[in-house]
């Protein structure tokens, strides 16, 4: 099965960003991922909801939302209203995380729930059937471009295993560092969906670094 592919809007060219969106739409990627950030929790400032509703009626492909925000809560209907498909919210910020990832399924979006690099995959353990997705985070939230956290591979191995044995149909996301060199070994070690910015923009062809990608199998 190939993985699931989701480049991210944060490594678009920000003076060009309905071309952005219309290459991704005619390219093999599956999701847009959108990375919200607050200058709170991340040391860094992205965008929010005046770009996400330019995006959104445009964009053919689902949105994968990742909210590095400390009160994503506050955001569940406005982020349904938008259109948005999964709504990512750290586990860093999520005290009663059964009770958010339930009302996000609730207000009809897909659940997802992002963990830091330090974060273990074992806390999940008594929430995983309440997540529609988890996306590891190999590098540190807040900016493309980064070095990829060498470390994800072993985490996403036992995050694999925790969903298998339980039978789950929880997609294992990662985000951060991803290209042609990290990105088999995320696969082999179990990834479902990657996320791409600086390797799908920063590309000469695009279709190719997506095809590329797509081309992996696990
Ligand atoms: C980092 C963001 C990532 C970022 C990935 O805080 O969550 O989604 O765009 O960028 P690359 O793929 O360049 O590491
Ligand atoms: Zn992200």
């Amino acid at each position: 099965m190939s993985p699931i592919v989701s480049p991210s809007l944060l490594s678009a060219d920000f003076l060009h960003l309905e071309e952005s969106v219309k290459m991704i739409n005619q390219s093999n990627a599956d999701w847009l991922h959108i990375d919200v950030m607050d200058g709170v929790f991340v040391p860094n400032l992205s965008f929010g909801f005046p770009i996400l509703e330019a995006i959104s009626p445009i964009c053919r492909k689902p949105l994968d939302v990742h909210l590095m925000i400390v009160d994503p809560l506050k955001f569940i209907e406005p982020l349904a209203k938008v259109g948005t498909h999964i709504m990512n919210i750290h586990y860093e910020v999520s005290p009663h995380l059964h009770r958010s990832l339930t009302a996000i399924r609730a207000a009809g979006m897909k659940s997802g729930v992002t963990l830091n690099p330090h974060t273990p995959v074992e806390v999940l353990e008594d929430v995983l059937e309440e997540c529609d997705l988890v996306l590891l985070m190999s590098v540190n939230p807040g900016f493309g471009g980064q070095k990829f956290i060498h470390r994800t591979l072993e985490k996403t191995r036992r995050l694999r295993r925790m969903i298998d044995e339980r039978g789950l149909e929880t997609i294992l996301e990662v985000d951060g560092g991803v290209n042609a060199t990290t990105a088999p070994l995320l696969v082999e070690a179990g990834a479902d969906a990657l996320v791409a910015g600086s390797y799908v923009f920063g590309h000469a062809h695009p279709f190719e670094a997506i095809d590329g990608l797509k081309a992996l199998c696990r």
